[in-house]
């Protein structure tokens, strides 16, 4: 019990610390912008409709996501209202599960299905222990929790200010329905990331031959990929996989099954557009 504690504790505090001085997490931008994450998982989760939803709202989700993080960790560590607290984790895991490893094969690959485990395990056995759930808050208790808030609150403070810059890209919305942006805007050689009009990420390619376009959703469990222009490919940030741009976003390497998918574009008159 003491070590599934450690473990569990010092694993949210380091998710919440990792999210807090990560300078995209909270923007629109780069690979692991919560924004473009939620896209993604608005695509590939069975409960993808709810964060349809939480895509406009993706500062708000994601200090809460922090805060939630780093109060989960500190209380598991110092044993503040421990049942409540095994069972948020247990709670948000399974959120993740159904977020960003519903479709991880074999599921054993899939962490957050662990993890969801781990906590019920955990929260099953304080509840052995004690034999009757404890919910209600006596003042010191109240004060505990108070104290546990303002301290989740000091660490997301303290990481946003170490984080660094942001990582800057060039993205834009889709100017009307169908339009990317223009030619000129675009030189031979260069990328640039957009979103359609459904919401999805992707990525627009510029070479010689002409322009071409892939979703920028992983095929893996949905994070959002990124173009490294040092090796020219297109990275997943949470599992490593890498695609090559070049031969269809076939894979080159790691667990995802299958190639992004392509995303119609054409050159019409001056501007770049989705067909
Ligand atoms: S989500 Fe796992 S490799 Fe992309």
């Amino acid at each position: 019990m003491r070590v599934i504690r450690l473990w569990l504790g010092f694993t949210w505090i380091y998710g919440g610390w990792d999210k807090a001085t990560d300078p995209n997490f909270l923007g629109k931008e780069g690979a692991t912008s919560l924004a473009k994450q939620l896209a993604g998982y608005s695509k590939t989760s069975p409960i993808g409709f709810l964060f349809q939803h939480l895509i406009e709202r993706a500062t708000i989700v994601g200090i809460v996501v922090m805060l939630s993080e780093f109060a989960i960790g500190i209380a598991t560590i110092l044993w503040i209202a421990p049942t409540f607290i095994a069972f948020t984790g247990f709670t948000m895991s399974l959120g993740l599960w159904l977020a960003a490893t519903w479709h991880v094969k074999p599921y054993f690959l899939g962490s957050d299905t662990a993890y969801a485990v781990l906590w019920l395990a955990y929260l099953l056995a304080l509840v052995g222990k004690r034999k009757k759930v404890e919910l209600s808050l006596d003042r010191r208790g109240a004060i505990r929790l108070g104290g546990l808030g303002v301290s989740a609150l000091i660490a997301i403070l303290l990481g946003r200010s170490l984080a660094k810059s942001p990582v800057k890209t060039s993205t834009s919305a889709t100017a009307s329905a169908n339009q990317i942006l223009k030619v000129a805007e675009l030189p031979v050689g260069k990328t640039h990331e957009f979103v359609t009009a459904t919401g999805e990420p992707a990525v627009l390619f510029r070479t010689k031959n002409g322009v071409f376009a892939y979703s920028e959703i992983c095929t893996h469990q949905g994070c959002t990929v990124a173009y490294s222009p040092a090796d020219r490919t297109l990275v997943c940030p949470c599992h490593q996989s890498a695609f090559d741009p070049f031969k269809g976003a076939r894979v080159l390497s790691g667990p995802a099954p299958a190639p992004l998918p392509k995303i119609k574009v054409a050159i019409k008159g001056d501007w770049i557009v989705l067909v």
